[in-house]
Parts: C-alpha cells; structure tokens; sequence
C-alpha cells in the first residue's frame, strides 16, 4: 500500500485562470421564507425603514456575495414582473403554482434593486420564458435600464427611481427543460424564443449580458443534446450558458457523497466540449462562459416539502439545515468551480437565506450561520486572483458507485496583490488525518504562514441551530508549518482547510 500521505505542487506561472469574483455569487427565489421572513420583513426589531432586515443583510456582507440571481427559479417562468412595481398597497396576490404558494407581490424589481444595493451585490435578472416571451423580454430591460422619455422607462421614473437601474447580467427563463417548469419547452422551441429575446433585449440595450438555460443538471434525459441545440440557435446572442446541480446523502453514504464533486469537474467538462463543439461548428471565434447559477446541496427537507398544504404565504419551504459534512460537500463543490475558473465566470450558492441557504432566520427573531456558510465565505474572501494548476498526488478511495477518489480535495489561489496564496483543501478521509506537503517552488524561499483555518466536528452530523448557532465553527488552530519553499501540514479528517500563505519577496 502507498503511503497515507499527499503531495501537491503549485506554480505561480501554471494558472488556470483570473478568477472571477461572481463565482462567488448568490440566489434569492420567491420561494419558502427567502424573501418574506428572510431578507424582507417589515416589523421585525432589525428591519430598517424599507423593512429590509439588517440582521441578515450584515451576515450577506460577511459573504462578500458580488451578485444575485432573481427572482426564480421555476418561481419565474410564471412571474409576471410588473406585478411587483408601483404602489405596494395597489400590488395583487397571485396564486404562485411553482411552489403551491400565495405570491403577495410586496417585494418586486424595484424593491429587490434597493436591497441589493443595501447589500453590495450586483443584480442578476431572470426573465421569464415560461409564460412570458418577447414581448415582456423587451419591456422589463426598458423599464430597468433605459432613461427615460419611453412608456416603460417613464413608468419606472414615476415609481421613483430616476436613474435607470442598470441591471447588466440577465438570464434567459430558468431550467426551461425541465417538465416541472411552468411553459416547459422542447431545446428548439427555447432556443428559439431565447434566441429572439436575446435580440431585441440588446437592441433595448446593448451593453448587457445573456446567459442562456443549459440542462436543469446533467441526469436529464436530454442532457447534453439540450445544450448543443441551444447554443445552435443562441450562440451569437448570449455570453454564457447556465449549469445547475445539487447532491444529497439520502443513502447515508458519506464517502461517496463527499465524491459528488468529481461529477461536478465532468459535468463542467462535458458542457465545455458540448459548447466548444458549437463553437467550431459556427467557425466562431467567440468563448462560450459558464453560469453554474445553481449548486448546492439539497435533500434534507425534501420529505417535509411533500406534506405542507398548499397556498400559504411564505411558509417553510427547503429549509435544509445544514450538517458539518454538507460544508466539506460545499468546500469540495467551490474547489470544482475554482478548477475551472477559466470558464465558469459566474456561479450562484442556490440559495442565499432560509431556503437551501447558508442564512438561517426566523420570522420575528434570530438570524444565524449554517454549517455550509463558512467554506462559502472562506472562499468568496480569500479566493481571489489567480485559480493556480494544482498538480496533486494523493492516495484514493473507491465507493460503489464512484472510483479513484482523491482523499485530498484542494486547489490554490494566488493574490498578486496581496502577495498571498491560498489553498483550499479538503481531507476526505473519515478516519485518518491526511499529511500534506505543500511545494511552492516557484515562489522564493520566504513562504510564511498567516494562518490555518479548519472546519471539523466530531460528529458529521452536527449543525448549527437558533439555539446552539455555533455549533460549527471554524477555528485557526490548524497545524500547517511553513519551511520556506514549501509548507506541511496534517488535515485533520474529515476536514475544510483553508491555509493562508504570504509570499511577500523580502
Ligand atoms: O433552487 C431551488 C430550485 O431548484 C429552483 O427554483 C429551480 O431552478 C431548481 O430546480
């Protein structure tokens, strides 16, 4: 047997690519208590005057989340936007048949813009091509983003934003191919109605940005055929193509649960062929990018979802709560998107508050950190810069249904700016620490350490709660020792691990 022990070698000139700071972005949904009950409630001790509740918006920040996707989810492809501007008090009730909910349209574009502002986030539209086509298409981009002087612009002005509100990122309906969606459509007839949409939404403004529905995740039917006839019609309208995926432990299989992540590198690499296929096939010299705009974990409320009775306003939906090895699940799942920095430019955590989200709250009360929340915010702050071409050595495992599992899960970052590396790593074994040795050859003989930070719990199925909100947490009183040119450390199992080096030249 080879030695329990991994190497990993990283070069400052091998890079991957400049990494995108909106890999590190969000996703809010009318759906659940996301919006009513979690960034929204007007009443609550912590909600400021436009009822948006600091308490939550002060955790997103933490986050540094630098854009949001919404407002669906297959809540949009039966949205009707203009439902949610205007007077809140003239705003109807619809019956929302997505999720089997009551929608009260108290919170819309306008209000929605207002808070991301609060936030610091940049906005990601999700128009709808459920119900709604090209005619809405073109509306809503006037309404937001032309000045003024128009029907639409003019109608915004009177609800009191003057200024257009420059949404630049918009996507094109959501997991249109998928039966559940409200106007499911077959690739062709998406394709075609993204295609046109995308035509006059940048004839209303040409400086935004598309990002066309690929398979709502790789074990449809259709996948990847769906991309390859999408991008056959969008390719010269669009800037990105959209990936979704979530896991689950419903087997309680841990080792193969922590493995999903390696179908996440094959799922991106299949779409990247499947776009680059297209590519040639048009003679185009232009790159298709990846929106990986929802990944997440999501099983754990699946059962309760099934008995709640229909039409409510904003009752619990998806309210997974997070155990610690959910957040080695999340840690691997941000190294596959760091892997691929050279083409997914943008990705949302599906989702940000209450439903699957790394912010818990409770409707009139506390506001708290979930497990998956820290290797989230540990690498939307220090993963910036340059995604580094980690070339790893490491002994493997093998499940029933995935082979050749890596025990070690790590990528590195470099800051140039900052003079720093960083590398993200995750010991997927249960049972042992994992010795690592870090070789920065590349980087001079002054490698120091600033810290090692570790997420680890005993017990894999601990989670934070209202009461008990720290549960799990991470501590920097891991053991990486740096020697110059080099650094080793032992990942404690089961282990988030995140080891902070300055390479300042002296
Ligand atoms: O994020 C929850 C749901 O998952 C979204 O509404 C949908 O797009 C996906 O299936």
């Amino acid at each position: 047997m080879s030695q329990h022990k991994a190497t990993m070698i990283i070069d400052k000139d091998f890079i991957i690519g400049a990494i995108d700071n909106r890999i590190y972005g969000s996703f809010i949904e009318h759906l659940g208590r996301a919006v009513y009950g979690g960034i929204y409630e007007p009443g609550h001790p912590e909600a400021d005057e436009k009822g948006f509740r600091q308490d939550v918006l002060s955790l997103i920040q933490q986050l540094q989340v630098p854009i949001v996707r919404y407002p669906g989810g297959n809540f949009v492809s039966g949205y009707d936007w203009k439902d949610g501007i205007g007077p809140k008090e003239l705003r109807k009730s619809r019956l929302e048949l997505a999720w089997k909910t009551i929608e009260p349209n108290q919170f819309g574009l306008n209000d929605f813009v207002e808070w991301a502002q609060k936030a610091q986030t940049d906005v990601m539209w999700a128009i709808n091509l459920g119900t709604h086509g090209v005619d809405e298409a073109r509306n809503i981009v006037e309404y937001s983003n032309h000045a003024s002087g128009t029907y639409w612009s003019d109608l915004r002005r009177s609800h009191g934003y003057e200024q257009p509100h420059q949404i630049k990122t918009w996507c094109l309906g959501n997991e249109m191919d998928g039966p559940w969606q409200i106007g499911h459509k077959t690739a062709t007839e998406y394709g075609r109605v993204a295609a046109e949409s995308a035509k006059v939404m940048k004839w209303v403004d040409p400086t935004i940005e598309l990002v066309a529905c690929g398979s709502s995740s790789r074990t449809m039917p259709t996948f990847p055929e769906w991309e390859a006839t999408v991008l056959d019609h969008t390719y010269d309208h669009v800037e990105y193509l959209s990936m979704h995926t979530y896991y689950g432990n419903k087997k309680n299989d841990t080792p193969t649960f922590l493995a999903r992540s390696l179908e996440m590198d094959d799922f991106i690499k299949t779409i990247i062929a499947t776009s680059d296929y297209i590519k040639a096939k048009k003679r185009s010299k232009k790159t298709m990018y990846l929106s990986f705009d929802e990944w997440n974990v999501w099983y754990h409320s699946n059962d309760a979802d099934k008995k709640r009775d229909p039409w409510q306003i904003a009752p619990p939906q998806l309210e997974d709560i997070y155990t610690m090895e959910d957040a080695l699940v999340v840690g691997c799942m941000l190294i596959s998107l760091l892997k691929h920095a050279d083409r997914v430019k943008m990705a949302c955590l599906a989702q940000l508050v209450n439903v699957i989200a790394p912010i818990m709250t409770e409707t009139g009360g506390k506001a708290w950190m979930q497990t998956i929340f820290f290797p989230y915010m540990h690498a939307s702050v220090y993963g910036r810069g340059n995604a580094l071409v980690p070339l790893i050595h490491s002994p493997k495992y093998d499940t029933s249904e995935i082979t050749d599992v890596p025990y070690l899960e790590a990528v590195a970052v470099h800051n140039e700016e900052a003079q720093e590396v960083t590398v993200f790593a995750v010991n997927r074994d249960l049972e042992h620490p994992l010795p690592l040795e870090l070789d920065l050859r590349s980087f001079g003989a002054n490698s120091r350490l600033i810290e090692h930070i570790v997420l680890e719990n005993p017990d894999l199925k601990a989670r934070n709660t209202a009461d008990d909100s720290t549960a799990v947490a991470p501590h920097n009183r891991g053991n990486a020792v740096a020697n110059g040119s080099g650094l080793t450390a032992q990942l404690t199992k089961a282990s988030w691990n995140v080891i902070r080096i300055s390479v300042q030249a002296k």
